[in-house]
């Protein structure tokens, strides 16, 4: 048999047993995939510490089973989370895949997902298309269609008329560049141009000599979690504040897993997204402190993802008695539940998450640098998939 076909075997065992013999074990698996190491450490690290959290909140027991939570690092390379994936499918046996710090290690994972029919819920990874890549996945982080088209509703309305777009060149990045530019041109706003930068190893500096020569009112950007400090000081050095172009963004660049060290240039940085730290609810503030006191630093968006995954799959499999396959997918659709972010809904249909979108603007409070909402937009559906 040749290895592709017997890889395919063993998954197609995997799916069996995930509806009979595994039923009979105490003991479910689920099995996290992260970047806990390389370049996107920090998303690794944020949700890491948010399942660890959980875990000490509510207990390792669902649906009357103990519940185990494997964690691997992937470093980030689409090749280790795919072969991660399917040993903790086949030798493992979990009943659910969670994690995924980048659009292309969701990706990577889908077909495994689709053929071990293991549900695969996507904690991190943005880019609209993904919870098409397979019928099992469902995510609860967010969608770049989702956070680009309230900024630029805003910025239109906010006497911002020229703007020069800057994203990261792959999927989360396409889309918050599409998203954003359709939006802002429907509300009247003109393109001057479309800058990209590369995932590996991005210098900003001459992407922003050349937002300099433009002269827009705006800058837009979107960074994945981890590159925003860098993009911040190099604005600042740039002196892109000093000549009058304000910075407008998705949240992944005021991240709040860096924003407190960025200084003074991220002040009045008007960002969209659909958490903040300081988002003023009393469960948020109960979740911030309980996370500052565990793992000494502060949640940001993907923490959050992290926290509320755990709830989508301890339902379920309180449902399901802790039985995996379709029965555990059919348990996450739907759930409908307070988040530290607001209430969120898993969306049957789509398997991805409805969410209030929030704009916020960085500002200094006790001493300290956080995303302060000002308006709100609920129940945001992705609108990637309102095509
Ligand atoms: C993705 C990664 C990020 O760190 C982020 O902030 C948004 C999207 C992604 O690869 O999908």
């Amino acid at each position: 048999m040749s290895t592709r076909r017997h890889h395919l075997a063993l998954l197609a065992a995997a799916a069996l047993a995930a509806g009979g013999a595994m039923a009979q074990s105490d003991t479910v698996k689920i099995g996290v995939i992260l970047p806990m190491t390389g370049p996107s450490a920090s998303t690794g690290r944020q949700i890491d510490a948010a399942i660890k959290l959980w875990l000490a909140q509510n207990g390792v027991r669902a649906g009357g089973r103990k519940v185990e939570v494997l964690v691997k690092d992937d470093a980030g390379v689409a090749d280790t989370t795919r072969r991660l994936a399917q040993e903790l499918v086949v030798n493992d046996k979990v009943v659910a895949l969670a994690g995924f710090g980048l659009t292309p290690l969701a990706l990577a994972t889908a077909p495994i997902a689709t053929q071990s029919k293991t549900p695969m819920l996507v904690m991190a990874a943005a880019t609209s298309s993904i919870t098409e890549a397979s019928p099992y996945i469902v995510r609860s982080s967010f969608t770049l269609p989702q956070a680009a088209v309230s900024i630029a509703e805003w910025a239109a309305k906010n006497k911002v008329k020229k703007v020069v777009t800057l994203v990261t060149d792959y999927g989360p990045g396409n889309d918050a560049e599409k998203f954003f530019v359709s939006q802002f041109q429907l509300n009247g706003g003109n393109v001057l141009d479309k800058l990209r930068t590369p995932l590996r190893g991005a210098d900003f500096a001459p992407v922003l000599q050349k937002v300099r020569d433009l002269a827009p009112d705006a800058l837009f950007v979107f960074l994945p979690s981890g590159q925003g400090a860098q993009f911040m000081k190099q604005f600042g050095e740039r002196g892109l504040d000093k000549a009058g172009i304000r910075l407008i963004a998705t949240g992944d660049v005021t991240d709040d897993d860096q924003l407190n060290d960025m200084g003074d240039v991220a002040l009045g940085v008007v960002t969209s997204h659909h958490y903040s730290a300081a988002h003023p609810s009393a469960m948020n503030r109960k979740f911030v402190a309980d996370f500052q006191a565990a793992a000494k630093f502060r949640p940001n968006f993907m923490a959050v993802g992290g926290w509320d995954g755990m709830r989508v799959i301890f339902k379920a499999l309180d449902t399901t008695k802790g039985a995996g396959g379709d029965a555990l997918l059919a348990a996450m659709k739907g759930q409908l539940f307070e988040s530290p972010r607001g209430q969120v809904l898993i969306d049957a249909q789509t398997r991805d998450i409805v969410q209030d979108i929030y704009i916020r603007k960085v500002e200094r409070k006790d001493g300290q640098l956080y995303n302060v909402e000002f308006d709100v937009q609920k129940s945001v559906k992705d609108p990637g998939k309102l095509k």
